[in-house]
């Protein structure tokens, strides 16, 4: 897997600038990882008016998908250990850390956004684990060669949960294991999922102190729609 979108961003000043105002903080209920994550004098805005593409900076906080499918990894290493996984949409990369730390053979962590990039690239760092990093839109392309790809709080607007569903389609009839994990947002395809475990968990986008339930699904792609 290789990087497929261009990016004019210059990385090597996102992650200075990630390392330098970007605290490092544990995550919520999963002490094993810690992240940068942004905090009241990150100042993002810095970012946003050097760069007119800046988008939100989503890869800067862990959402309620991402920590339910990464307590669920490290919870059941036997779901992960020897296997080549893909965290899709990885934001911080939380997932992805979670399935390198339970013994992942290779992990992949794609996104869309160069400065989700840098970020993950310094918190795998941090939590001492290897991945790749991938700036591309899989989604459009043919199922990636892996065992398992993990999904964390990707469904969150419609078009995008569209496309992501279509792909997960694809990349099960090929026999790749599809996990999802999402605080139930409109756009969850849950007729064509399988529960397997929930965790009360905060929801950034509810305000940091809210918590929900949210829960960690394997994708059946039989399941009727
Ligand atoms: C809400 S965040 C979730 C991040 C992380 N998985 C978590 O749960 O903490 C969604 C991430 O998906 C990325 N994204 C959006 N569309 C994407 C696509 N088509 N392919 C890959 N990543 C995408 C966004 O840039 C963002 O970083």
């Amino acid at each position: 897997m290789e990087h497929r979108l261009k990016s004019s961003v210059d990385l090597d000043w996102v992650r200075q600038f990630i390392a330098t105002n970007l605290p490092i903080l544990p995550v919520p209920g999963i002490p094993q990882i810690r992240l940068h994550k942004a905090g009241p004098r990150s100042g993002l805005r810095r970012l946003a008016e050097r760069d007119p593409q800046f988008g939100s900076p989503y890869w800067a906080h862990h959402w309620g998908g991402g920590l339910v499918l990464a307590r669920y990894l490290l919870d059941r290493p036997e779901a992960i250990a020897g296997r080549r996984v893909l965290d899709l949409g990885a934001g911080s990369g939380i997932v992805g850390i979670a399935a390198a730390k339970v013994g992942a053979r290779e992990v992949y962590a794609a996104d869309v956004d160069p400065y989700a990039i840098a970020a993950i690239g310094l918190n795998a760092a941090l939590n001492e684990v290897a991945i790749k990093a991938v700036l591309a839109d899989l989604t459009t392309d043919e199922p990636p060669a892996v065992d398992i790809i993990c999904v964390g709080d990707l469904l969150y607007e419609e078009a995008l949960a569209k496309g992501v569903t279509g792909f997960l389609h694809r990349c099960a009839a090929q026999g790749i294991e599809v996990l999802i994990g999402d605080p139930w947002r409109a756009y969850l395809p849950a007729s064509q999922l399988r529960l397997l475990s929930e965790y009360t968990v905060p929801d950034f986008g509810e305000g940091a102190a809210s918590s929900r339930r949210s829960g960690v699904f394997a994708f059946e792609s039989n399941m009727s729609s």
